[in-house]
């Protein structure tokens, strides 16, 4: 039986163009700056994202850290939201490795933080308080159903950014997604962002990686960063190669992905035992939770026999992630087992 894998777009193995340029890629120590195809694979990411610099890392959790450290000196305060992936999932490493404290500030089910919010969430110049120094927008943002975030809204918050002199990241792991779904380049989502970091190993399929985007001055920071939280990566251009591929053909093609995820969304939506709100996908996540009655575990268990894989992500809450390796077929083919799995806990 052939597995239906929804659980995450990181689950997406590499294309076989990337694995033709992964075993023909020139390297060199990226540590001494000597990985051709890294260097590329940097110049890229900074052109795609419209900055000066850019650094590849291994994971887009260093990317966060790095970035979050590059922008705070330790015991400043960055405004984030409550259900972005910094503050939940990522072990809160800005405050235990960085010494950086966390404002975290309600999300709205659309991805942005409400903009009164983050004016009263700035702390003023107060001995008291520890200094905010950083805000952080999530594009498209995860747990508010992969919204992505407009330009406008991010105007908005720029204006209120550049009173306060307060810097702006963009943790956009999937930010081409964003891109898609808003019919925009990613450099005018990030224009007004001091940084940026972005995945190659999600709906891009690379095997790992992710780049981070800012000016020279905030990229030689980073860095050195990076080297200390032992993310030097010497002979890198095997997997940069793969990401040079993402870049240049994987990004356009996740509108497919969106479409599944939407047909997938009001699938569901046609069982009376499904909570969903199909109209808030807008790119490839899915979200979803099941009445009382029903046993979200064994759901899940009498999916995963099926060849349904998805992800639990809350006491009554699913998870279901569209990508590469996801065609339409695949889901008729999770709705009828859906249909299945339901009337399984019914009887
Ligand atoms: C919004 C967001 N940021 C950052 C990350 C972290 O990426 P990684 O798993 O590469 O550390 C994820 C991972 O799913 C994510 O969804």
């Amino acid at each position: 039986m052939s597995v239906i894998d929804l659980r995450s777009d990181t689950i997406t193995k590499p294309t076989k163009a990337m694995r033709l340029a992964m075993a023909n890629a020139k390297v060199g120590d990226d540590v001494y700056k000597e990985d051709p195809t890294v260097n590329s694979l940097e110049k890229l990411a900074a052109e795609k994202m419209g900055k000066k610099a850019a650094l590849f890392v291994p994971s887009g959790t260093m990317a966060n850290l790095i970035s979050l450290m590059t922008h705070c000196n330790r015991g400043d305060e960055v405004i984030l939201g409550d259900r972005s992936h910094i503050y939940t999932y990522e072990q809160g490493g800005s405050a235990a490795i960085g010494g950086i404290h966390s404002m975290a500030v309600t999300n709205e089910d659309d991805g942005t933080l409400k903009i009164k919010d983050i004016k009263n969430a700035i702390r003023s110049d107060n001995i008291h308080f520890p200094k905010t120094s950083l805000l952080v927008i999530e594009n498209t943002h995860n747990q508010c159903c992969g919204a992505p975030v407009g330009k406008k809204y991010m105007d908005l918050v720029y204006k209120l950014m550049a009173d306060h002199k307060i810097k702006i990241h963009i943790d956009g792991a999937r930010i081409f997604n964003a891109s898609v779904a808003l019919n925009i380049n990613p450099s005018e989502l990030a224009a007004h962002a001091d940084s940026v970091s972005f995945c190659l190993s999600k709906g891009l399929c690379c095997p790992a990686g992710s780049l981070i985007c800012g000016s020279e001055q905030f990229i030689d920071r980073a860095v050195r960063l990076r080297k200390m939280l032992g993310g030097g990566m010497r002979q890198a251009g095997i997997l940069a190669a793969a990401g040079i591929i993402a870049l240049n053909k994987m990004t356009e093609r996740v509108a497919e992905d969106h479409e599944n995820a939407k047909k997938l969304a009001a699938g569901l939506a046609d069982f009376s035992q499904i909570i969903i709100a199909p109209e808030k996908v807008k790119t490839n996540i899915v979200y979803f939770k099941v009445l009382e009655k029903i046993s979200i575990n064994k759901l899940v268990r009498h999916l995963e026999k099926e060849g349904v894989k998805i992800n639990k992500t809350g006491i009554n809450q699913i998870r279901a992630v569209t990508h590469y390796h996801i065609k339409s077929i695949h889901i008729d083919s999770v709705i009828k087992k859906m249909a299945k799995c339901l009337k399984k806990q019914i009887n």
